[in-house]
């Protein structure tokens, strides 16, 4: 009977994903034109019947620029992206923008009134705030005198809010936690407002010969009859169904193929009986990493302690136990930090550990390797510090709201936050990240038999390097929807393709090198992932941008393909299993029992924080009320730390024992570190984040969005005392992350006695090809 090997073989795998591939991205960008061309129209003004301009095209585009200048997506969000603790200010407006629209046209108090001349009210309110009075030849949105009023008076709210007017707006901007100091002017908080009015007027106006609005209805607001359209349900369900059957296709292939596979996995020369490692010579520049993997160490610490800063402002929007810390470190600022140090301390222990093991593969030293690998360091050292800095000046209000803030301060989008100048920086670096990689590798390439995972590992490593390049494809007054089109290309190709790649290739190719797999089964599987992964992860970028302004579409390509994702994920038992299996036949192998718990770790936070915690946001009908919310915190918190951050935290220990003196290990800090990350991790979803997320659901569900986000739920009671049930998660993870740091210090502080000093790089002890 034909099997897997047959069926899949390694050629026509790498034509299925060639051809995939094509195909994939042909569509993302295909339907990227669709965005385009559908997006909301960014009108030349916006005018009252007779004739007053409320705000011209160009007051809506300073807007944005003002926007991102405050630090963007980090002090609440726009059409569902960005932080938590403020509102979302498109949802946020158009509440109050309805509820002025709708007293001025009751004229007197609405819920005084009966019932039937609510509802007749509530019907003309509808009308007014849907009708979509864009003209495409005048480029003039007009609106009636009566909500020309309402917007003005929603205006003034805002405009006092950012400017911190009178006492009132002081206490509104303790809540928002928002520096007190850092104010705008008068002219800025008036173009401020026309960015977030016109994000509003698009979640309410109806697409021109549809009945739904330029975002799919979203947010939920009754008020204005934004409810879910048929398409949110409709591939709601059909992704859910699709989810299923595809994994039940899955589980039987892999039924039907196990025994086969397993008897394949021994390489052919056996199990290794020794660690074959130990022979390998730690040449200088793989010894150049170990700086490397320190400044991760102090990364990863930094970010610990942000993130408790910016949970506490949840609590206590001014300061922390008292001190005036939002003065200098105010919220925007400490979350920014905070999720850039997430993802540069990740990509920083990726990146060394490209450096260190691409000699490894390769079985050489490339001349000045080590210059190279050096150069590196004192570059990622410079963009960390310069856009550090930049982000902090334009938050406290010094890089004003131009060209100079776009280069050098804060971009406002989230992940994506710093200058212009050190993103471009930041792109040559992982260009000659690259470069380096590929020198040390090249020699493995040529070798027969190992050939297509180390060339996964090379198209992996090309690939984070260039989708970060199109985060360069959008400028400073770039629409927002086409803006948004391109941050996810990075963000999510990056989460959600290519680094699922990567991840799985590196182990693998370790795993070979170490001879604990055969290398033709590693190909074939490594291979077979990156066919599913990017199957499901290119499409699925749409998933982000469901209600960015993008036709519906995108909608129904993202809600199944990004079920496609999951299939993967959930059946990660069996690739558990396999490796159970493997890992524990020698004792030579007990030394890698840390660097093995946290690869385990991977899979189980692939399987929970990526696939049960991605999936419950994903499907349209479930996002269409939860983007935003708490829900998004627990899962980006469980897949980002517990994926990735987990996977850098194991190479760092695969790599350091290689850089360090094994005997010396304290099993005892590793052993405490790795349960503390992990059970810290879980108190930290399960008592506080998830609760969170859910209860702010039912809000969202039950009175729409913008109640889920506002003042009255986030200072609730029940909020607050969750956001108080994170400390006893934290702490435990914390300690986790203490006892690394100190592990990682002691190791890379004592004198190592292994290894060459001289530089002579030691022959591949077992080369990739040949099994
Ligand atoms: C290890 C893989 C993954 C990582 C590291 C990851 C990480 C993230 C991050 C950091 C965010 C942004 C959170 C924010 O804006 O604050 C996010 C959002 C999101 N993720 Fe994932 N993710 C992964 C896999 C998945 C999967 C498999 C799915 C579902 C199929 C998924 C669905 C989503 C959705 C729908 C959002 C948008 C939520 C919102 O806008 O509120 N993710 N993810
Ligand atoms: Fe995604």
């Amino acid at each position: 009977m034909a099997d897997y090997t047959s069926q899949f073989s390694i050629r026509r795998l790498w034509i299925i994903l060639c051809v995939g591939m094509v195909v994939m991205f042909g569509a993302l960008l295909f339907f990227g034109a669709q965005i385009y061309h559908s997006k909301p129209p960014m009108p030349g003004a916006v005018r009252s019947a007779s004739g007053h301009i409320l705000y011209t095209g160009e007051e809506i585009q300073r807007g944005q620029s003002v926007w991102q200048s405050t630090g963007g997506m980090q002090q609440g969000s726009i059409w569902g992206h960005g932080g938590y603790v403020a509102p979302d200010w498109s949802a946020d407006w158009l509440h109050r923008e309805a509820i002025a629209l709708r007293d001025s046209i009751a004229a007197t108090e609405f819920n005084a009134l009966p019932e039937p001349d609510q509802a007749r009210i509530g019907a003309i309110l509808k009308h007014e705030m849907r009708t979509n009075s864009y003209d495409p030849k005048t480029a003039l949105i007009t609106v009636s005198d009566q909500r020309a009023a309402a917007i003005v008076a929603t205006a003034a709210h805002y405009e006092d809010l950012f400017t911190n007017r009178t006492p009132a707006d002081q206490h509104l901007r303790e809540l928002y936690a928002m520096p007190q100091h850092a104010v705008l002017t008068r002219d800025e908080a008036h173009a401020l407002g026309g960015f977030i009015f016109w994000t509003a007027w698009a979640t309410a106006a109806e697409r021109p010969g549809e009945k739904i609005s330029y975002t799919s209805n979203w947010p939920h607001e009754p008020l204005v009859g934004n409810v879910p359209t048929g398409a949110i349900f409709l591939w709601t369900f059909l992704s859910i169904f699709v989810l299923l059957g595809a994994v039940g296709t899955l589980v039987w292939y892999y039924a039907r193929e196990f025994d086969v596979w397993r008897g394949d996995i021994e390489p052919i020369e056996g199990f290794a009986q020794t660690d074959l490692l130990r022979a390998v010579t730690v040449t200088p520049s793989m010894r150049a990493t170990a700086k490397y993997f320190f400044v991760v160490t102090a990364m990863l610490l930094a970010q610990v302690l942000l993130g408790i800063v910016t949970a506490h402002y949840a609590v206590e929007g001014q300061g922390l136990y008292g001190l005036p810390m939002t003065e200098y470190f105010p919220y925007a600022l400490t979350r920014t930090w905070h999720t850039q140090l997430a993802v540069l301390w990740i990509a920083t222990a990726w990146l060394a550990t490209g450096l260190y093991v691409a000699p490894l593969l390769g079985g050489r030293e490339p001349r000045f390797q080590r210059l190279g690998v050096n150069f590196l360091f004192v570059s990622l050292l410079m963009i960390v510090i310069g856009s550090f800095a930049g982000e902090w000046a334009a938050i406290d209000r010094r890089m004003g709201t131009g060209a100079v803030n776009f280069w050098f301060g804060h971009q406002g989008y989230e992940y994506l936050d710093l200058g212009r100048f050190w993103q471009i920086y930041l792109f040559v670096g992982l260009l000659l990240w690259t470069l380096l990689v590929l020198r040390g590798l090249w020699p493995a390439l040529k070798e027969k038999g190992g050939r297509s995972l180390v060339f996964l590992v090379v198209i992996a490593t090309v690939s984070i390097g260039l989708l970060f390049g199109t985060g360069l494809l959008y400028g400073e007054h770039t629409h927002i929807s086409i803006m948004e089109y391109w941050r996810w290309w990075v963000v999510h190709l990056w989460v959600e393709g290519i680094f699922e790649v990567f991840a799985t290739a590196i182990v693998s190719a370790l795993f070979v090198k170490m001879g604990l797999v055969r290398v033709s089964v590693a190909a074939t599987s490594v291979l077979f992932a990156t066919v599913i992964f990017l199957f499901g992860g290119v499409l699925g970028t749409f998933h982000h941008l469901y209600f960015s302004g993008t036709p519906t579409v995108v909608i129904a390509l993202g809600a199944i393909f990004s079920a496609l994702e999951v299939v993967p994920l959930v059946v990660v038992g069996f690739e558990a299993y396999n490796r159970a299996k493997v890992e524990h036949q020698h004792d030579w192998q007990t030394a890698y029992r840390w660097p093995f718990a946290f690869f385990a770790s991977v899979l189980v936070w692939n399987m929970v924080g990526a696939g049960m915690f991605g999936f419950f946001i994903n499907p349209p009908l479930a996002l269409y009320y939860m983007q935003g919310l708490n829900t998004t915190a627990t899962h980006a918190h469980a897949a980002l730390f517990g994926v990735y951050g987990m996977l850098g935290l194991g190479l760092t220990l695969f790599c350091m024992r290689g850089l360090s003196d094994p005997a010396r290990w304290s099993d005892k800090l590793l052993k405490s570190s790795f349960w503390c990350l992990n059970i810290g991790l879980a108190m930290m979803l399960f008592f506080s984040l998830f609760p969170q997320g859910l209860y702010q659901a039912y809000q969202s569900y039950t009175h729409g969005y913008a109640y889920a986000r506002s003042a009255e739920v986030i200072h609730g009671p029940v909020m607050q005392a969750l956001v108080w049930a994170r400390v006893p998660g934290d702490v435990v993870f914390a300690t986790g992350v203490v006892a690394f740091a100190i592990f990682m210090v002691r190791a890379l502080f004592t004198r190592d006695r292994r290894g060459d000093a001289n530089g002579t790089p030691a022959p591949a002890t077992l080369p990739l090809a040949g099994a």
